[in-house]
């Protein structure tokens, strides 16, 4: 059993494989965290438990460990809750009302105000063989007058008694995602958000803290990550008593709202956990638990062509044809038509949300397109952005008053276009109701949805919730009805890049679309910030052009696929114009892939060489019963002539031996330990080289 809780100590544990979670009821009566970390003895903890008084200027300085606090008598910590009831009264007193255990690993429990008829639940699910726990929070309204909540948010994590708390994150902006960042945090607070209606490329969701020392692979780290897509907060405050708070959820950011008498909310869910063998270690423990428990993908992800950076919207059905039947050549098991097939979506000016196939793009419709890529033994994937709807729309002309407008302003345009209010019940079933009729009609198994733009001027949804939350309860419930109505079709989140990726979109997609930015340089980066938080099953990466049109950088197919097959792989370059000799290297990677891509899909994920310590970055992927690995080695820049480069391996078993071979040359057979300790020679040269190390154990 995973939960505890001792009477005696009034103390509960929470406890994984390898990790303790401590809080408790303190004299106060208010719950306290007390510990999280390696596994201990809780009751021995019990000491940690108690109240703490510095001065009349910080009377109770226990409120800053608070399970989850709201904002009430000398709490000045960032609240879990801040709530202004009905008669006009500003604050919170949560005393602990007891607890439920259902199952083996859930735990509630309950708090309520002192006076008001008004309550909140702490839910805890476990993972233990991940060391994770699952934390949201439900708050209900029993008082006769309705409640203003100002701030509720998912879950406080608590981190303790390190002298340094040093947090990682990702920042980034449009083609150039997931950033790694570390700062370390000095007294006050550092705040991670997003206030533009979704997950949005600047930020992140995600989090880990130590305590400046942990590396790849050693040192304790703290972790967690928020399952939201609209505007969320997370907020790292380090109090002037040494403290760690780590407060997530929705942000309060214009997101006040009424709980009517009788009603309840659900906060999304915060993940944490901890991992005592560095940021290595807790890559590989999110990843297993999204694959595990996020993720609803059944299948390793296909090989897939997208036409979007050979064609842009000059979408014709003869040249699809032509490069379906190219894809095909390579191996490709998947054909995507992206942004340019409907309506009279020519450029980004007009036809978004006329989700009518183009006749004149598509004379035979678009089912004989389908039939020919079929033909060719691929499936057929479609792109939609059906949250957005251009002024020049047959959809906007009979429906101005669809789109997030206060009524005293002009909306403003973004890439030219609108967004709909999707909190309208009326919207939503728009939505629905097209993407309903356009896989019903078609044999569509993949559907691209993306979203350009962020949310201006939000308006006012109809009742209840904010505008910004009921966008995003609407998308998920899209999505969640379009899954069960076509169980056989799967998902990607785009959001003009990776803007839309977290672990709350990631319970309804099979992929994710991580950047628009396609040089496979830059890719490194944006693809190791990704992996530290999301699993790479479901990072999809395409092999475009060279010289890429981003950065003007020239790269070998090599690197470009290399780069590409750390995720799912895709090709988004022009192949209708690719040489014999450049079709058929592809094909052979093409190939190649399909072998290795259950070991990089299922694996776990090694950084060897993260960007940045040297001139090689290194990620080797350990498949599921270790018995077969692969290593991609990148080298930036070849300077005064070579050393030989030796690669150290690792997530090997140092007893047995291994067939190592390095771009499908001879192999040769070496221990675990060797590979581990001596490392591997590679023979890598010259500026962009790059190389593919296979390993089987024997
Ligand atoms: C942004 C996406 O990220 C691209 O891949 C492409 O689908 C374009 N939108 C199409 O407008």
């Amino acid at each position: 059993m995973p939960v505890y809780y001792s009477e005696e100590t009034r103390l509960f544990e929470i406890r994984t494989d390898r990790t303790s979670y401590v809080f408790g009821v303190n004299g106060k009566g208010t719950v306290q965290h007390v510990y999280w970390g390696e596994r201990v003895e809780a009751a021995e903890c019990i000491d940690m438990l108690k109240g703490r008084s510095h001065s009349s200027f910080d009377a109770d300085v226990d409120r800053e460990t608070e399970e989850f606090g709201g904002w009430g008598g000398s709490h000045y910590a960032e609240p879990g809750l801040k709530v202004e009831f009905g008669d006009g009264v500003r604050d919170l007193k949560l005393d602990y009302e007891g607890y439920e255990i259902a199952g083996e690993n859930e735990l509630t429990v309950k708090l309520a105000d002192r006076h008001y008829a008004f309550r909140v639940d702490m839910h805890y699910k476990v993972y233990p063989e991940h060391d994770i726990i699952e934390r949201y929070v439900r708050v209900r309204n029993d008082e006769a007058l309705p409640v203003r909540i100002e701030q509720a948010m998912a879950a406080v994590w608590s981190v303790q008694g390190l002298p340094d708390y040093r947090m990682t994150h990702v920042s980034g902006r449009w083609a150039g995602e997931y950033q790694l960042r570390r700062t370390v945090l000095s007294e006050g607070k550092k705040v991670i958000e997003s206030r533009r209606g979704f997950t949005g490329p600047h930020a992140n969701p995600w989090f880990a803290i130590d305590d400046g020392k942990s590396g790849e692979t050693h040192g304790r780290v703290w972790f967690g990550a928020l399952g939201w897509s609209g505007n969320w907060k997370i907020v790292a405050e380090k109090s002037t008593f040494g403290h760690l708070r780590i407060v997530g959820g929705i942000n309060d950011f214009d997101g006040a709202f009424a709980l009517a008498p009788g009603a309840s909310y659900t906060s999304p869910v915060f993940t944490g956990g901890f991992a005592d063998g560095g940021f290595g270690a807790m890559s590989r423990q999110l990843h297993a638990y999204e694959r595990a428990h996020v993720l609803p993908a059944r299948q390793l992800r296909k090989v897939l062509y997208n036409s979007w950076e050979a064609t842009e919207f000059d979408v014709q059905a003869d040249e699809q044809i032509k490069l379906a039947r190219r894809a095909a050549a390579l191996g490709v098991e998947r054909f995507v038509v992206d942004d340019g097939w409907f309506g009279a979506r020519n450029n980004d000016r007009a036809g978004l949300g006329d989700w009518q196939v183009n006749p004149a793009k598509f004379p035979n419709g678009l089912q004989a397109l389908i039939d020919e890529v079929k033909g060719l033994g691929m499936e057929f994937g479609l792109w939609v952005e059906p949250e957005s709807v251009n002024p020049d729309s047959d959809l906007y002309r009979a429906h101005p008053e669809w789109i997030y407008r206060f009524p005293t302003r002009e909306g403003t345009q973004l890439r030219n276009q609108h967004l709909l209010n999707l909190g309208l019940p009326e919207v939503k079933e728009f939505v629905l109701g097209f993407m309903t009729e356009l896989l019903a009609k078609h044999d569509i198994s993949f559907i691209k949805w993306d979203m350009n733009r962020t949310v201006t001027e939000p308006g006012s949804a109809p009742e209840g919730l904010p505008v910004w939350q009921k966008h995003v309860e609407h998308v998920y419930e899209i999505w969640a009805e379009l899954r069960a109505r076509f169980p056989h079709v799967e998902f990607e989140t785009c959001a003009g890049g990776g803007a839309r990726i977290d672990l709350g979109m990631l319970r309804f997609a099979d992929q994710a679309w991580v950047s628009d930015n396609t040089d496979a340089r830059d890719r490194l980066a944006i693809q190791e910030g990704f992996a530290y938080a999301y699993s790479p099953s479901v990072m999809m990466c395409w092999v475009t052009e060279s010289p890429n049109g981003f950065n003007g950088r020239s790269l070998p197919l090599s690197y470009r696929f290399h780069s590409s097959m750390m995720g799912g792989l895709g090709i988004g370059a022009n192949i209708s114009k690719w040489s014999d000799a450049e079709m058929a290297e592809a094909r052979e990677f093409v190939a190649l892939y399909k072998e290795i891509r259950g070991t990089v899909q299922e694996g776990e994920l090694y950084r060897l060489e993260p960007l940045g310590r040297s001139n090689l970055a290194a990620y080797q992927y350990v498949g599921k019963d270790g018995a077969e690995s692969v290593a991609f080695v990148f080298l930036q820049s070849q300077h005064f002539g070579s050393a030989e480069r030796r690669l150290r391996l690792q997530g090997l078993d140092a007893e047995a031996t291994y067939a190592v071979s390095q771009d499908g040359g001879e192999a040769v057979v070496r221990h675990g330990a060797t590979l581990m300790g001596a490392g591997f020679p590679l023979t890598l040269r010259g500026d962009y080289g790059s190389t593919l190390l296979r390993l089987t154990r024997l």
